[in-house]
């Protein structure tokens, strides 16, 4: 583990947090918090054939998501934003404000414990996943960041995709989903300049559709709402 704090640059944290989610985040979070502590092959309770990973993902609606449709694979989510990850801990507890806190907190009926947390900057986990162990590296909706004096906060970029290349497995694949101007040269740049990707799109409806079995996140459907179309950047590691 790096021993200084990478400078983040978005919120940690939005409105107060409420009562149920505070409860979620003091109980039941460290059920399901990545232990750095211990091996990166102990962080599930079961071994898994794949594991893949969330960088940002917010409000966790494609998190929690894809976890209870694809039961066989484990999940590791990345978010900051405290508020955020109190909104997924609601997602998979079913827990809401109002609610009264039981006993002991699990995860709600037809969800699997296929899910682990780490909350804080990806780049202090990034030094904790040994080479070539995953399949497969969301990031999407990542702030853009669009005005070129602030270019070098942006998550897509040499430095992380060096990593990325290397936390992925042979054949791995990277998902870069985005709806702005800016960022959408931006990531299919760095990443075929990185010289470690392929592109994988061979007709323009590879990138403009949704890739199979998506699940839309918060920041993709107000996109849309809003008329933005996003595109679904998707990388293979060479
Ligand atoms: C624009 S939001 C998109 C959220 C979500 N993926 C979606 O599409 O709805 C980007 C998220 O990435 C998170 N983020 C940015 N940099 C991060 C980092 N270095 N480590 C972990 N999370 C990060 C932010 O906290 C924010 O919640």
């Amino acid at each position: 583990m790096i021993n200084e704090k990478p400078k983040f640059y978005g919120r940690r944290q939005g409105r107060k947090i409420r009562k149920a989610k505070g409860n979620l985040l003091d109980v039941f979070l460290p059920q399901i918090k990545i232990d750095t502590q211990k091996n990166f092959q102990e962080t599930f309770n079961q071994s898994f054939a794949k594991t893949c990973l969330e960088i940002g993902f917010g409000d966790g609606t494609h998190l929690a998501g894809i976890a209870k449709n694809n039961p066989e694979i484990g999940f590791i989510g990345v978010e900051v934003f405290k508020n955020g990850v109190a909104n997924l801990l609601t997602l998979l507890t079913g827990i809401k404000e109002g609610h009264e806190l039981p006993q002991e907190i699990n995860l709600a009926d037809g969800r699997n414990d296929n899910i682990r947390v780490f909350d804080d900057d990806v780049r202090i986990l990034f030094n904790y996943i040994p080479d070539a162990s995953l399949d497969k590296v969301f990031v999407l909706f990542p702030d853009p960041w669009p005005k070129k004096r602030h270019a070098h906060r942006r998550l897509i970029n040499q430095e992380n995709l060096q990593v990325i290349s290397r936390i992925l497995k042979k054949d791995g694949i990277l998902v870069i989903a985005t709806d702005h101007r800016v960022y959408k040269g931006w990531a299919l740049r760095q990443t075929l300049e990185s010289n470690l990707f392929d592109w994988t799109a061979k007709t323009s409806n590879d990138w403009r559709n949704e890739p199979e079995g998506w699940v839309q996140t918060k920041y993709q459907k107000k996109a849309i709402r809003e008329g933005r179309k996003p595109v679904f950047l998707i990388f293979k590691k060479k």
